[in-house]
């Protein structure tokens, strides 16, 4: 099968190859899947788990790409609920070889189907951004209607869902980013925009729930601007923020097929909306990833035309 390797962390995605690869087998709970299509999160190249496997062994060539919808080709032993020929979308295992393939193995729980309706791209776009924002709005969160919420980079692939979702649960959303992602951001939904750039995090009222996405001091300064007993959700990594007489988690986005099935329903509803940027065929994928163009919303790769 075709498939894209990474072999060289140093070399980050220029070190991105299109290469011949032999096609995945089923194990026990286990289904291959052929990719439709297939998304890739900028900076994955930076995570352990790209080049490493669960007890730190050196795992390359390893094939990229996590998020992914295809129809599934075989079964492996005890994976009920599943069929040959059933469309699927899901999160692949982050230390083991992902979907810039023609073919992945991928236990079959953390799969879902995916209705006929549904384009194999939306299908892949909606898988990262969609979970993560459902787990970081909905479950640690903990959104109730009334409340008020900052989404930090609301223009983004997960900020531009978390705005959508909390607006379903009813809340308040403030959006914040660069001042050139304002229209964007408002467009998904935020009742309010902060330019990072030129405004002030703390001039805002606060807010019950902070989703942040960007780390580093904007966690830190994010904790200041939530209300005693309020929620700091980040995904950007372990932080020692946390609000007075509040929670504060991080947290890594977690395989969930009854997640999925409520997200592609919201989708069929209209409720939601991917942010898909760009999409390109695999052959074209490498030259789209290393290249110095900055890549806006989610770039999803055709696998099969
Ligand atoms: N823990 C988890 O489970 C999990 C899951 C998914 C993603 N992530 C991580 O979450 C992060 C965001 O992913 P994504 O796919 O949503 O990325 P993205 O699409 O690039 O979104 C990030 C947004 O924040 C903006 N931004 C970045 N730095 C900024 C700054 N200093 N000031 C103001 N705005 C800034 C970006 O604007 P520009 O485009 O103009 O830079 C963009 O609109 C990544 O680090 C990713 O690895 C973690």
């Amino acid at each position: 099968m075709k498939a894209i390797i990474v072999t060289n962390e140093a070399e980050g995605t220029a070190g991105m190859k299109l290469t011949a690869r032999a096609e995945p087998i089923a194990a026990m709970n286990e289904v291959v899947v052929q990719v439709h299509a297939s998304g890739f999160t900028f900076n994955e190249l930076e995570w352990p788990s790209t080049w490493t496997d669960r007890r730190d062994v050196n795992r390359t060539p390893s094939i990229p790409g996590h998020e992914f919808s295809g129809v599934v080709t075989a079964l492996g032993y005890g994976t009920a609920g599943l069929s040959v020929g059933q469309r699927v979308f899901g999160l692949a295992d982050w230390f083991r070889d992902g979907s810039l393939a023609e073919y992945v193995a991928i236990e079959a729980r953390n799969l879902a189907p995916l209705p006929g309706d549904i384009d194999f791209t939306i299908g892949a776009a909606l898988v990262m951004p969609g979970l993560t924002a459902w787990q970081g709005i909905i479950e640690h969160g903990q959104v109730q209607s009334g409340q008020s919420v900052i989404v930090h980079g609301a223009a983004g692939v997960v900020g531009s869902m978390a705005v959508q979702l909390a607006r379903e649960a009813g809340a308040y959303v403030i959006g914040t980013g660069r001042a050139s992602s304002r229209h964007t951001a408002l467009d998904f939904g935020a009742n309010e925009y902060i330019d990072l750039d030129n405004e002030k995090l703390e001039d805002v009222r606060k807010v019950d729930l902070v989703f942040d996405v960007l780390g580093g001091d904007i966690t830190t300064r994010s904790a200041g601007v939530i209300r005693a007993g309020g929620t700091l959700v980040t995904i950007a990594g372990p932080t020692e923020a946390r609000p007075v007489d509040g929670r504060a988690i991080d947290f890594v986005v977690e395989a969930n097929r009854g997640q999925l099935i409520e997200l592609a329903q919201w989708v069929r509803d209209g409720r939601i909306k991917t942010n898909i940027g760009k999409i390109v065929t695999l052959d074209e994928a490498v030259a789209t990833f290393a290249s110095k163009v900055p890549l806006v919303g989610k770039t999803i790769i055709r696998v099969r035309p």
